[in-house]
C-alpha cells in the first residue's frame, strides 16, 4: 500500500493515506500520526497491509479501494515526479527563490490561493488570485514573475496540492465516512469562476486574460499554461536563448485559444471543444465501478471522445491528430532551415531529429540575429502546440490556425499539408 509513512511526507502534519491502519515515519517531513483514529467501521488494518487488506469499508470507496482515486493517481505522472524527487534531489531547484515552487512544490497551489508569493517591492499581479504569476516590474519596467513564498521539501502534485482538506472535514482525522463533496478543490471553481492565464488583451497592458469557465478544471489552468504574456513578451525585435518560449504543458493557452502569438490581420477562432468541453471532461471522466467518482490517473481516454465522435478507436480522430503531426513536421524543417531549432544550443537539428517525430524535445537555437515579431511568433506557436497540446486536440481550429499563419510568416507560403479553416 502507499504507506501512511507516506502521508507524513505529503501532508506535512496530517495523515493521508492512515484511514485505520497505523501510521509509520515518513522519510523525510513530518511522521505520519500514529494510527490511533479508529476505523469507522470496526477492525484497524495491520500496519503496511495491502490497500484493501483490512481497511474499513468506507474507506475503499472512492479513494482506497483496489483501482481507487489513490492507485489512480499512483499511475500518474503528477506521482512520479514524487517518486524521482523523494530524494530530495529536484525540490533545491524548484523551490529555491523562483517562480517553480508556484506548481511544482506540493504546497503550491495553497500557497497562490493564499496570497503568497514574493514580488518586486511595490509590484502587484493583476490577477493572483485567479491564477496569473506574471507581473511588470516597477523596477525595471520589465515583464516579472512572482516566485514561490512556501518551503516545502517535496515536489509533486498530490492530494493537498489541488485539494484543502481540513481537520473538521479529513475522514482520517474525524473517523468518519467519507462524505462526497468533502474533498473541496482548492483554486475557486464555481460555475462563473475563471483562471487567468498571463497573455494581456494589449501591450499597454499587462493585465492577463480569462481563460473561460471550466469549473473543476481551473485547478489545471492554474498550472499548465505558457507563463508568458506573449503580447508583450515578443517585441519588435528578440534575442532567443534555450529558455525562451513558452514553458512546458502550455495546454491552457491553446485550450483557451487565447494564448497563442496571433499575427496581425488574421482572425482567430475556437473549436467546439473549448466550448462543450474542460480538461477534467476528457482527462477525468467518472469511473462508474468506482462510485463514478473523476479518474484521477490524468490520462485523456477515448472513451469521453465516443460521446461526440460515435466511431472514435484512437484520438485520431479523421485523422486530425496525423495531419497536425504533418505540419509539425513542415513547420519544424522551416524553422529549422532559417536557424531558430536545436535540442543542444547553437547546432541545428539533425535529420535524425527532424524524422523523429518529438517535437517537444525542440529548442530555441540561441546565437543567431534577433527576431522580428512575427519569426518569434511563428517560433513561439510552433514550442506553444508542440509542447504537450495533443497534435490538435487541444483545439482543433485555433492550433490549425496558428500553425497556417507560422508557417506562412516564415516561408511566404501556405503548408501543403493544411487548408487555413475560417
Ligand atoms: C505556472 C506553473 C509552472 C511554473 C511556475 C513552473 N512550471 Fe515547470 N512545469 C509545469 C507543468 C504544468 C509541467 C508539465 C508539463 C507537461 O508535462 O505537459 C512542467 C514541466 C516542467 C519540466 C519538465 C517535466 C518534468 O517534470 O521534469 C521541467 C524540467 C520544469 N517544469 C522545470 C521548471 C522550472 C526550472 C521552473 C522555474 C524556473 C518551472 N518549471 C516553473 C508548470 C510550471
Ligand atoms: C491535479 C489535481 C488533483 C489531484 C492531484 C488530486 N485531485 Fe482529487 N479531484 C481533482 C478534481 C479537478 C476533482 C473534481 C472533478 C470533477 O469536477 O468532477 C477531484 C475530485 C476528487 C474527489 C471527489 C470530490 C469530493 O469533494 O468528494 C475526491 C474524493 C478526490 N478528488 C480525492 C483525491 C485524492 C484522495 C487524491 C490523492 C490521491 C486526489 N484527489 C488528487 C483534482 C485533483
Ligand atoms: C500544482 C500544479 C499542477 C496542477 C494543479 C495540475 N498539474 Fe498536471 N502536471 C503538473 C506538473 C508539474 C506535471 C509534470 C510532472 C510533474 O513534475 O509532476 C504535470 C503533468 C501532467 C500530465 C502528464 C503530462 C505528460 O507529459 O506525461 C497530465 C496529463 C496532467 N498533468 C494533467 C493535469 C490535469 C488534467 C489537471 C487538472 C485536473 C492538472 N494536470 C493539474 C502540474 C500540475
Ligand atoms: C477533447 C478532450 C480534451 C480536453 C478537453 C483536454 N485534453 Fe488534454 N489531451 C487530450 C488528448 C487526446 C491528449 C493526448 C493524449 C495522448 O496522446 O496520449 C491530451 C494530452 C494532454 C497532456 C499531455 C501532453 C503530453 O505532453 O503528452 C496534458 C498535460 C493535457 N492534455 C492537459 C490538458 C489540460 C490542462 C486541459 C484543459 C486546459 C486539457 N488537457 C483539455 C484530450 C483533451
Ligand atoms: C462534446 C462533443 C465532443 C467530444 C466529447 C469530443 N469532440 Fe472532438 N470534435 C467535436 C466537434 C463538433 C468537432 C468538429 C470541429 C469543431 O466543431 O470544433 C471535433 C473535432 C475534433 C478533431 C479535429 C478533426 C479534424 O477534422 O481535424 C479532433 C482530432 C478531435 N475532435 C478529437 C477528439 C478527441 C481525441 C476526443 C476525446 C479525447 C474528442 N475529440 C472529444 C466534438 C467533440
Amino acid at each position: 500500500m502507499i504507506g501512511a509513512g507516506l502521508g507524513g511526507v505529503l501532508l506535512a502534519g496530517t495523515v493521508l493515506f492512515a484511514c485505520g491502519s497505523e501510521g509509520a515515519q515518513g522519510p523525510k517531513g513530518d511522521p505520519g500520526s500514529s494510527g490511533t483514529v479508529p476505523g469507522p467501521v470496526g477492525s484497524q488494518g495491520p500496519p503496511g497491509s495491502g490497500v484493501d487488506g483490512g481497511l474499513p469499508s468506507s474507506c475503499l470507496s472512492p479513494c482506497h479501494g483496489f483501482n481507487g482515486i489513490v492507485e489512480q493517481w499512483k499511475t500518474s505522472t503528477h506521482y512520479a515526479a514524487y517518486v524521482s524527487n523523494i530524494g530530495g534531489g529536484e525540490v533545491a531547484n524548484w523551490t529555491g527563490p523562483q517562480a517553480c515552487g508556484n506548481c511544482h512544490a506540493i504546497d503550491a497551489l495553497e500557497q497562490r490561493v493564499g496570497g503568497q508569493v514574493v514580488i518586486a517591492p511595490d509590484a502587484g499581479v493583476t490577477n493572483l488570485l485567479t491564477g496569473e504569476l506574471g507581473y511588470r516590474s516597477p523596477v525595471s519596467g520589465k515583464l516579472a514573475e512572482a516566485s514561490y513564498a512556501g518551503h516545502a521539501k517535496v515536489a509533486a502534485v498530490t492530494c493537498v496540492t489541488c485539494h484543502s482538506v481540513t481537520d473538521q472535514t479529513d475522514p482520517h482525522r474525524t473517523g468518519l465516512p467519507y462524505t462526497p463533496g468533502s474533498f473541496p478543490l482548492r483554486v475557486p471553481v464555481g460555475s462563473t469562476d475563471q483562471a487567468s492565464i498571463e497573455k494581456s488583451p494589449n501591450t499597454s497592458a499587462v493585465t492577463g486574460t480569462p481563460a473561460g469557465t471550466m469549473g473543476g478544471a481551473n485547478t489545471c489552468i492554474w498550472c499548465h499554461r505558457s507563463r508568458k504574456d506573449v503580447t508583450n513578451y515578443i517585441g519588435v525585435s528578440n534575442s532567443i536563448s534555450a529558455y525562451w518560449g513558452p514553458h512546458e504543458g502550455p495546454q491552457a493557452d491553446v485550450f483557451s485559444a487565447a494564448g497563442g502569438y496571433q499575427f496581425e490581420s488574421q482572425t482567430y477562432g475556437t473549436s467546439t471543444h473549448q466550448q462543450k468541453l474542460t480538461c477534467v471532461d476528457c482527462h477525468m471522466p467518472e469511473v462508474a465501478s468506482n462510485s463514478s467518482a473523476a479518474d484521477h490517473s490524468f490520462y485523456a481516454q477515448v472513451r469521453v471522445c465516443t460521446s461526440c465522435h460515435a466511431k472514435a478507436t484512437s484520438f485520431d480522430i479523421s485523422g486530425g491528430q496525423s495531419q497536425i503531426r504533418a505540419t509539425l513536421f513542415e513547420l519544424q524543417k522551416a524553422l529549422n532551415t532559417a536557424g531558430y531549432l536545436t535540442r543542444g544550443t547553437t547546432t541545428a537539428l539533425q535529420p535524425s531529429e527532424l524524422a523523429d517525430g518529438q517535437f517537444e524535445l525542440d529548442l530555441p537555437r540561441s546565437g543567431g540575429s534577433p527576431l522580428t515579431a512575427d519569426e518569434a511568433g511563428a517560433l513561439y506557436d510552433y514550442l506553444l502546440v508542440a509542447r504537450g497540446s495533443a497534435l490538435g486536440v487541444h483545439n482543433p481550429k485555433y492550433t490549425k490556425q496558428l500553425l497556417f499563419d507560422s508557417y506562412f510568416a516564415i516561408t511566404g507560403l501556405a503548408p501543403t499539408t493544411l487548408v487555413r479553416p475560417l
